[in-house]
């Protein structure tokens, strides 16, 4: 039985500290000794100490991620964040490939997988970000495009235990049109399917595959039933802990 993981993504919010550490302390206590299901924020990469020290006060259970990270461990490379400093300020996790960094920065497959492995290799659990976009959907290219993306994403990665994939279809990112659970079934048993060729089964059987886009708390307790699907990476509904805390406890269920 894979537990579930149900992660916040706050992308670039809230925008004060003030407001960080009030919902973070919603968070918190309306998770106090949760242990039935994995809860994660991610904050923005300046709040990150103030939420590890937060979470240090309350004992939490909940773990902290970052958003992104830099492909070499220091040096001079003006804006960005080594894995280690991730793991210095009380990061379990990082989040890699998410679609805004692909499309609205540029992020190759080839860059997104030196990111892993230098993620990886410093100690840091990766949530690897896939998905199609609308066209590619329509296009009849989600498997291919998830493909590439696994298998490109995971070059030289030797072993999964240390990895989660959250797929995230683009067209449903951020827009309130969810994939119905079917959709995000089929996809998920696809990846799936393609780890365990490349892993092998156990690895894919042991392997967490979050859903995201437009998770809200009343499509989550679909969503997440199904088989396939073992947890959520919540953008919006991540940002007001009355809507995150009832999507992570429906990962009880
Ligand atoms: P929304 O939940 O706002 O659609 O965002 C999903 C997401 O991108 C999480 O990483």
């Amino acid at each position: 039985m894979r537990k579930k993981f149900v992660a916040g993504n706050w992308k670039m919010n809230p925008t004060s500290a003030h407001d960080v550490v009030r919902l973070a302390t919603e968070v918190i206590v309306g998770l106090k000794d949760e242990g039935r299901v994995t809860a994660a924020l991610c904050p923005p990469f300046p709040y990150l100490g103030l939420l590890d020290t937060l979470l240090k006060q309350h004992k939490s259970q909940v773990l902290l991620g970052g958003q992104n990270c830099y492909i070499e461990k220091d040096g001079a490379f003006t804006g960005e964040v080594s894995p280690a400093m991730l793991l210095d300020t009380g990061c379990k996790y990082v989040i890699l490939g998410h679609s805004e960094r692909r499309h609205k920065m540029g992020e190759s497959d080839a860059f997104i997988n030196q990111k892993v492995g230098a993620a990886l290799a410093a100690g840091l659990e990766v949530i690897l970000c896939i998905g199609e976009t609308l066209a590619e959907r329509e296009g009849n290219q989600t498997e291919a495009v998830l493909d590439r993306q696994v298998t490109q994403g995971l070059a030289d990665v030797k072993e999964l235990s240390k990895l989660v994939i959250a797929y995230e279809p683009v067209w449903a990112i951020g827009t309130g049109k969810n994939a119905t659970p079917q959709q995000a079934q089929d996809a998920h048993a696809f990846i799936r399917r393609r780890v365990g060729q490349l892993y092998g089964d156990p690895a894919a059987q042991a392997l967490i595959i979050q859903y995201g886009g437009s998770v809200k708390p009343d499509n989550a307790a679909t969503l997440l039933g199904q088989p396939d699907v073992d947890g959520a990476l919540v953008g919006g509904a991540a940002l007001k802990a009355d809507q995150f805390l009832p999507i992570v406890r429906a990962g009880i269920l």
